[in-house]
Formats: C-alpha cells, structure tokens, sequence
C-alpha cells in the first residue's frame, strides 16, 4: 500500500475523516522523533501522522528533532511527506488564512543539525528544487478541483526562532523577493531529500510578518488563524492524497546518485 506520511505543524494533531489503524513508536540512531506515528487509511492509502511539535506541543522549533523524525518516516516506509506549516506573510498580497505552497526556500538557521551524513561519508545532495515537482503538482491540482485557493511560487525562508523577527530582518527579507517566513521547513526539507523521499509544503498564513502592519505579533493570533483553517486543510490534504501517483516520477527517489564524494 502507498505511504504517505503527514507532518503536523501549530494546531494540527490528527486529521478528521481519517480512520486511525495504530500507533507506532520508533527509535532511530539520532533518538526520539516528536511523538509516536500514528497509522491510519484513507482509500487504498496508508496515511502516517506524525505531530511535528510532539501532541503536547512541547518541542519549540529550535529543538524538534528533525533527523529522528525523518529518519523514523524512512523507516517506515514513507516515500512522500506531506508537511503542514503556519507562516509569516511578508509579501502583502499575503493575508492571514490563505495557503501558500512554496516553489522555493532560502536557509537562514545557524544552529541545527541539518545533514544524516556527519561521518566518513560525504555528500552533496541537489537541491536546485527544494520541494518535490511532483507533489506540488499534485497539491496544486487538489487546490484546483476543491476550490481552494493556493499560493503558488512562492519563496519560503527558514529561520531559527524561537523569537519572531524584527522589523528591520522582515524588510531584507521582502527587498530580497522572499514571500514567507517559517522555522520549520529547513531541515526538514533537505534530511527529506537525503532520505530519497519527496517532499511538500502547505504553508498557512497566520499573520502579517513583523512591522508590516506595525501590530504586535501573537501566538494567540497565530493559532486563532490556524484553528481556524483547520477544516480547510483537512479536506484540501485528503484531495492531496487522491492526486499523488502511485509509483513516483520525479527525481527525488534518486537523490543519491551521483550525490557521494
Ligand atoms: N515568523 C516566523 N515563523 C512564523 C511566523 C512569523 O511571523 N508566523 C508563524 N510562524
């Protein structure tokens, strides 16, 4: 059965109208993933939930453990994540409650452990595309059929948090053509790459980045937002999950090759 392997962000802990089959703790060489993977079945697919921030909500940013929880979706059996996301809006045509789904990321972490290969072994993955084609693909298509509207081409950049920005960092980042600002898709999205497994992102607009409406900035507001869009994304991903092709063909099931020293 196909296995597609879904990353929670803020306010997304399970997904509603998906039957849930077990829960699977895994133990990987890099230690503990957030939380348990929980199992479940959507049609002829096998869905595995993982909650990025742990069902507590006790992992800030800074110290998910992003190799285990990769690594334990490998183990698995997941050839494509699914990641949800809550963002900043630095583009203005950006407001709070709509899904982006970005094309493109720039990496601004300093302090995370961002590679599988800290040994004898070395290697330089491409990353000219940081998501996969072919599930963007199939999530845009799933945005067209439901009537939801997404936010294509857009460039996400990562940063450690856990703070939010200031003013003058959410400036450079629009003079630069940056559209999003996260904490979580690096290195999720290149640890995804290293492990062959391809890769998306629905990002969720839950507020005007820092000093763009000159408001103070709120977690109260960002989860507001992102229970708030919580039906909207529970059905756009089981649209997701109808459109993804059974076997892969996209380059991210090769990422390896030609990737070693
Ligand atoms: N900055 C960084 N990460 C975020 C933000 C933000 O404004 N909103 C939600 N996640």
């Amino acid at each position: 059965m196909l296995k597609i392997g879904i990353i929670g962000g803020s306010g997304i802990y399970n997904i509603q109208g998906i039957v849930i089959k077990d829960r699977k703790k895994i133990i990987t060489p890099f230690g503990d993933p957030s939380d348990y993977y929980v199992i479940g079945e959507h049609f002829d697919k096998e869905i595995i939930f993982l909650p990025r921030h742990g069902l507590r909500h006790h992992f800030p940013p800074h110290k998910i453990n992003y190799r285990a929880n990769i690594w334990g979706f490998k183990e698995l059996g997941v050839e494509r994540i699914l990641s949800i996301s809550a963002v900043g809006g630095i583009n203005p045509v950006l407001r709070p409650g709509m899904f982006v789904v970005p094309d493109q990321i720039i990496d601004m972490t300093k302090r995370r452990e961002s590679t599988f290969y800290e040994g004898e072994e070395v290697v330089h993955i491409d990353f000219t595309e940081p998501f996969c084609t072919e599930l963007r693909s199939a999530i845009l298509k799933a945005g067209e059929e439901s009537g939801i509207e997404l936010q294509k081409l857009s460039t996400y950049v990562c940063v450690d948090g856990p703070r939010l920005e200031t003013k003058a960092e959410i400036r450079i980042f629009m003079n630069m053509g940056i559209d999003i600002v996260g904490m979580t898709a690096i290195p999720e999205a290149n640890l995804a790459r290293e492990a062959e497994i391809c890769f998306a992102i629905i990002s969720v607009v839950t507020n005007y980045a820092a000093g763009i409406t000159g408001e103070k900035l709120t977690t109260t507001e960002v989860m507001k937002v992102m229970n708030g869009s919580t039906k909207k994304l529970e059905s756009i991903i089981k649209q997701v999950l109808l459109f993804i092709p059974d076997s892969r063909g996209c380059a991210c099931k090769y990422a390896l090759k030609d990737a070693r020293m």
